[in-house]
């Protein structure tokens, strides 16, 4: 038998037959996260983070808390990513900017929002009338500056460190003084974003949603080195208020997610390109075999090939190591504009 983990961090190793207590796994973020969150299991962070009362170290964290309650929340990036979390803001009950420099990108996310909501309702998921609530509670700007209000920023664009660099050093003189200041990056170092904020680094947070943003349960939350528990705590909280499970990582390329899943994936890429087998066989061994819900090459369309790309460019430069870089394959299809389900055409034809 396993212990549970209470949603964070990894299994705190087995529970012997018959004992009670759950060992909590050593905290990774220098204060006790399991702690705290087995608590709070059972949905909304702050409301339920009130039940702890033991610790003065615990009753600081729900001062924190309770004192920076999340109302409004600026998504930037309108893209896979950025779409999703305005969505689950909104259904959430907290208000949210969308906010993106392409004005397609944002009529595409509109319409992708009144899409899966009138879908929720017609599988009675939820009432017209919380559709309309969650419709309104989504504006969409072209600046951030028109966002400027929101008392939390998650920035999801282009997986580029000199793009993350310029929007953070935009972030941190747009928003708040109490703003937390997120990023879904999927690879890019929180401490090397946090630069590019001075002296609100302790702001800075990763807060890595997975695709698509309101089928997937986790986050994953990395801790810059110059991240303050507050934030962190804060950032586990709006994560559960918003449905989700999170999980602290360390900040290394890649987290835990990518720098397990990106290399599996390159691989696939090469094995076609060596023609060890079709892509359909590919997809359809690691299915059958692994018991994997979908095939590596297939995962790889929905991801976007040019952010799987991207990905490993910034684990091999990082990490140092060959087995890191791009399969020459995934460079090609990426330079033809081949890039998955986005674009029409990636690894398959998806124009259809
Ligand atoms: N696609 C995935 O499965 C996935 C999963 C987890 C995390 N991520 C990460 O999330 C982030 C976004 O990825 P995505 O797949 O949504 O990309 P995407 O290409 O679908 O969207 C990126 C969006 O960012 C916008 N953008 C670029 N520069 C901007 C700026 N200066 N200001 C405002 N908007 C700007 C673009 O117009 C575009 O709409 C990346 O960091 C990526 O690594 C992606």
């Amino acid at each position: 038998m396993h212990g549970r983990t209470a949603g964070l961090g990894p299994s705190p190793g087995p529970v012997l037959a018959g004992e009670t207590t759950v060992r909590h796994p050593e905290p990774s973020f220098g204060f006790p996260v399991a702690d705290w969150s087995e608590n709070s299991l059972g949905g909304n962070g702050i409301r339920s983070a009130v039940r702890i009362s033991t610790s003065p170290f615990q009753s600081r964290f729900l001062e924190v808390l309770m004192s920076h309650e999340v109302n409004s929340v600026a998504v930037i990036g309108a893209g896979t990513m950025g779409s999703g979390i305005a969505l689950i803001a909104a259904t959430s009950g907290i208000d949210a900017f969308q906010v993106d420099v392409s004005p397609e990108q944002l009529e595409r996310a509109k319409g992708y929002h009144a899409k899966v909501l009138a879908r929720n309702v017609e599988k009675e998921r939820m009432t017209e009338g919380e559709m309309v609530a969650a419709l309104a509670r989504i504006t969409y700007v072209d600046s951030m500056d028109a966002a400027k209000s929101a008392d939390w920023a998650v920035e999801a664009a282009t997986e580029n460190p000199e793009i993350k660099a310029k929007l953070f050093a935009t972030m941190r003189a747009t928003f708040p003084d109490h703003a937390v200041l997120a990023t879904n990056t999927s690879s890019i170092s929180i401490t090397q974003i946090a630069t590019a904020t001075g002296d609100a680094a302790d702001r800075v947070v990763g807060m890595h949603f997975f695709n698509p943003v309101p089928v997937m349960k986790l986050v994953e939350v990395i801790k810059g080195l110059a991240t303050s528990d507050e934030t962190v705590a804060r950032t586990v909280a709006l994560a559960e208020r918003m449905g989700k499970t999170p999980i602290p990582a360390n900040d290394r390329a890649g987290f835990v997610s990518n720098r397990v899943l990106m290399p599996l994936i390159n691989e696939a890429f090469c094995a076609w390109m060596e023609g060890v087998a079709e892509p359909e066989a590919i997809d359809e061994i690691m299915k059958l075999g692994c018991n994997f819900p979908m095939g590596p090459l297939r995962l790889a369309d929905f991801i976007g090939l040019d952010v799987c790309h991207d990905i490993m460019m910034v684990l091999y430069r990082e990490l140092g190591d060959q087995k890191f870089f791009p399969c020459p394959l995934l460079r090609q299809l990426v330079t033809a504009g081949r890039l998955g389900d986005k674009s029409g055409q990636g690894v398959y034809d998806h124009s259809r």
